[in-house]
Formats: structure tokens, sequence, C-alpha cells
């Protein structure tokens, strides 16, 4: 108990240096284990770390003399039938000898679509419903099934949904995909703040913290020994996309020949961007460095710039499915990516030691984006896919990514064949 007491003591001078003592105070109404959990979670949160990058988050950072330049890029659909059976055939040997290996990236709290559960395993709506890891599971047992080879998946997930994540997949039986070929690795977290700059509680002995982003990949792919495994399986090549996009191509022999005959070591699907007002990601180079950058950043000439052969220069947004070449992967995983601040909703304890449930956001997220590590890299091969092929992500109830939407662009590519 004097101990207990000790490390009271100590946390609350901690947490006055940055005046957070609010997250003690409803220590005395805890039992023995809860504030051991609390102190304990004080006691490990960089403190410092968080309120860095809250305070640098205040005020935007403005590049001065800021460059652009477009990137060239590959519509697929302008590809001759002779070159789309080329860059496949060379994509196949690749995948065939056993040299591909594939990234979910699960992680992400999923706040929009609001669903109770990992994202992954909520349920697309069709005849018979299948979650989202049962789908991505699906494109992978097709694959291994042309291939005659199990291609190993490795999942990330977070502090939230870890645990769950892995029953569901006991539960399902690994939806029959060999379970040694399937890893899940953990991914790191950092608190939220709310608008008055305060950490908050999610139960009255746990100060809530989440994922820190999907550009956290690499370092905890590093940390939980997932590179060292690839490269004993001899894994040349790493897919990384999301969890909630159902019609994505996850192994696509033509996206991986293409970059392949490119010699390039990183690779990136996109999307043609259809509404030149509309706010996007898109590829660019900026300050001679490879990025997704904010459209708003572009001038009205730009926007609708194009090329000698009528291509639109800046019109390529992300559509989160890239390609690395595994020597790439040591290297971004040594590097510090910048954090983005992120306006999301999460449940707290209120000051009166009630769980709330906002209506809107309410606490900012720091986060980093997988595809900052683009910048480490001189080139990137671009392939640009048709949307209706292959974009057809849940995000909300009521947005356009909506599951609706999605079960019909899924039921359109896979099911009215
Ligand atoms: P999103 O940007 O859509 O975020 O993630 P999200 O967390 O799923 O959903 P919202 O914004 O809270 O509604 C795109 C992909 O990146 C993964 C997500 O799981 C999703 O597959 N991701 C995101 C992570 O793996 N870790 C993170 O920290 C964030």
């Amino acid at each position: 108990m004097v101990n207990m007491m000790q490390s009271y003591e100590t946390a609350k001078q901690f947490l006055a240096q940055y005046n957070q003592e609010h997250l003690l105070n409803f220590y005395d109404e805890l039992n023995n284990e809860e504030k051991e959990q609390l102190i304990n979670q004080i006691c490990q949160i960089d403190f410092k770390q968080i309120f860095d990058l809250y305070e640098a988050s205040k005020t935007d950072k403005i590049i001065p003399n800021l460059s652009i330049e477009p990137l060239p890029y590959t519509i697929k659909k302008e590809l001759s039938q002779e070159e789309l059976k080329y860059y496949t055939s060379i994509g196949e040997g690749c995948i065939a000898s056993q040299k591909y290996a594939v990234v979910t990236m699960a992680g992400g709290q999923g706040t929009r679509l609001g669903y109770k559960g990992p994202k992954g395993t909520f349920e697309l709506d069709i005849e018979p419903k299948k979650s989202l890891f049962e789908i991505l599971c699906e494109h992978l047992k097709e694959a291994n099934e042309k291939y005659h080879i199990t291609i190993p998946w490795y999942i990330m997930t977070s502090i939230y949904n870890d645990a769950l994540t892995k029953k569901f997949f006991e539960e399902k039986n690994f939806f029959g995909y060999p379970r040694e070929y399937v890893y899940f690795f953990k991914q790191s977290e950092l608190p939220l703040i709310d608008v008055s700059g305060n950490l908050i509680l999610e139960e009255l002995y746990k100060i809530k913290e989440a994922s820190n982003g999907n550009g956290d990949v690499f370092a905890s792919m590093k940390q939980h020994g997932i590179l060292d495994d690839m490269k004993k399986r001899r894994i040349e090549w790493v897919f990384f996309s999301g969890v909630d996009n159902v019609i994505l191509e996850i192994v696509d022999p033509l996206f991986l020949g293409l970059t392949i005959s490119h010699k390039k070591l990183i690779a990136s699907k996109t999307l043609f961007k259809e509404n030149v007002e509309d706010k996007d990601w898109i590829f660019a180079k900026k300050n001679g460095k490879l990025c997704i950058m904010n459209s708003c950043h572009l001038t009205d000439e730009m926007k609708i710039a194009k090329d000698e052969n009528g291509h639109y220069l800046y019109r390529d947004i992300n559509l989160l499915a890239h390609l690395f070449h595994i020597s790439s992967l040591d290297k971004i995983a040594t590097v510090s990516l910048p954090y983005h601040r992120a306006f999301k909703k999460n449940a707290f304890v209120n000051e009166e030691g009630m769980k709330e449930i906002p209506e809107s956001p309410n606490t900012y997220k720091f986060e980093t984006f997988i595809f900052d590590a683009f910048s480490l890299f001189d080139e990137i091969e671009l392939l640009r896919v048709e949307k209706e092929d292959e974009f057809a992500p849940i995000k909300d109830f009521n947005g356009i990514h909506n599951p609706e939407v999605a079960k019909e662009l899924y039921e359109k590519k896979y099911c009215l064949k």
C-alpha cells in the first residue's frame, strides 16, 4: 500500500506539470487493481510527446516557395492487350514463386462508421453475409488457388481491437485460411486530446488512447519481427491496403509486373479525380519530394493542366493500395514520419464520472500516414485504375462510402458476372 501511495503521489506530481490532474479525479472510487492500472498507464504515457504534437498542430505549417511538379503515371485502361499480357505475366511469375505478401492495416478506430467492434468484423449485407475480413480472405484464397501457393497475410491491429480481432478469426476458424500463414501484429497508440487541450478518460481507471495512424505500420512490423519473418520467407514485394475496400484487387499481377518492369521500389494505385473542386489528396512532387498532397495547394491553372497527350497532370488520388519492395521497408521503419491531426468522435467520462457519447467529433487524434513514406524515394510507379473496378470502401452510414454503395459495387463486380 505504501508503494501504491508513493506511486500515486509521483503520478500526481507528474500530471501537475502538464495540468492533467483531472485524470485522477475518480481515483478514490477505484479498487486496488484499477488504481494500479491507472497509475501504470500514467507512468507509461509520453506526455511530452503528446503535448508537443498538440502545440505544433495549432499552427498551420506554411511551406515557403512551394514548388509542385506532376508525376508520371500509367492508365490501366489505355494499356494494349500485349502490354497487359506482358506485365501481368511478370507479376504472376513473382506471385507464383511465393515472393509476394499482403499486409492489411486494420488498426483504425472506424469512428465514422461507429460500428461496435473491429471494422474488419463488419458484415457486408450480401447473400450470404460476409465480414470485411472474410472478403479480404476470399481474395487471397482465390489467388492461392490460381497460383498453387499460400500468400502470407499480415494483419495490423491496435490497442482497442487486437484481442477482438484474434477472437473473431478463431471463431471463424480463420475462414479456412492456413493459420500458419496469418500473422497479427499490434501497432502503437497515443492518448487523445479534447478541445480544451486535455487528455480524457474512457473509463474511471483508464485514459483514452488510440492507434497512431497507419504510417506506424513500418515501425510496428519491424518491432514485432514481421520484416524478419518476411525475409526468412524470401518475400520480395509487400502489398499494403486498408480493411474496408471490398473490391480492391489485393493480389494484382499487372500492378506488380508493371512496378517490377519499370524498376521501381514503391508503387501506388490511383483513381482519377473527376471533380476538380473536390478536396482530395493528390499524388505529386512537392519541393522535389514525392508526396500525396492536399489539392488545395494547387493553383487554378495546375488543377486543369494537361500534358502534351491531353492527360491531366494533377488528378491522381489515393485509394490506399501501395506496393513496397522488401528492401525499402527497413529504411522506412527507422524514420519518424510526421504526425497529422485528425478530429474524431470518441466517448469519454464526463466531470460527473458518467460515460458520454458525443454527437460530433470532440477529440484530436495524432496520426502518421503510410503515404508520407513516399518522400524517402525518388520515384514511384503509379497505376491509375477505374473506380468501379477497385474502389468500394465502407467509411460511414450516411456519406458516399456507405455499406449500401459498397454492396452494390461488390455485387456488380463479383455476383453479376
Ligand atoms: P481511415 O483513415 O479510414 O480511418 O483508415 P479509420 O480509423 O478506419 O476510420 P475513421 O477515420 O475513424 O472513421 C484507413 C485504413 O487505415 C487503417 C484503418 O483500419 C483502415 O483500414 N488504420 C488507420 C490503421 O491501421 N491504423 C490507424 O491508426 C489508422
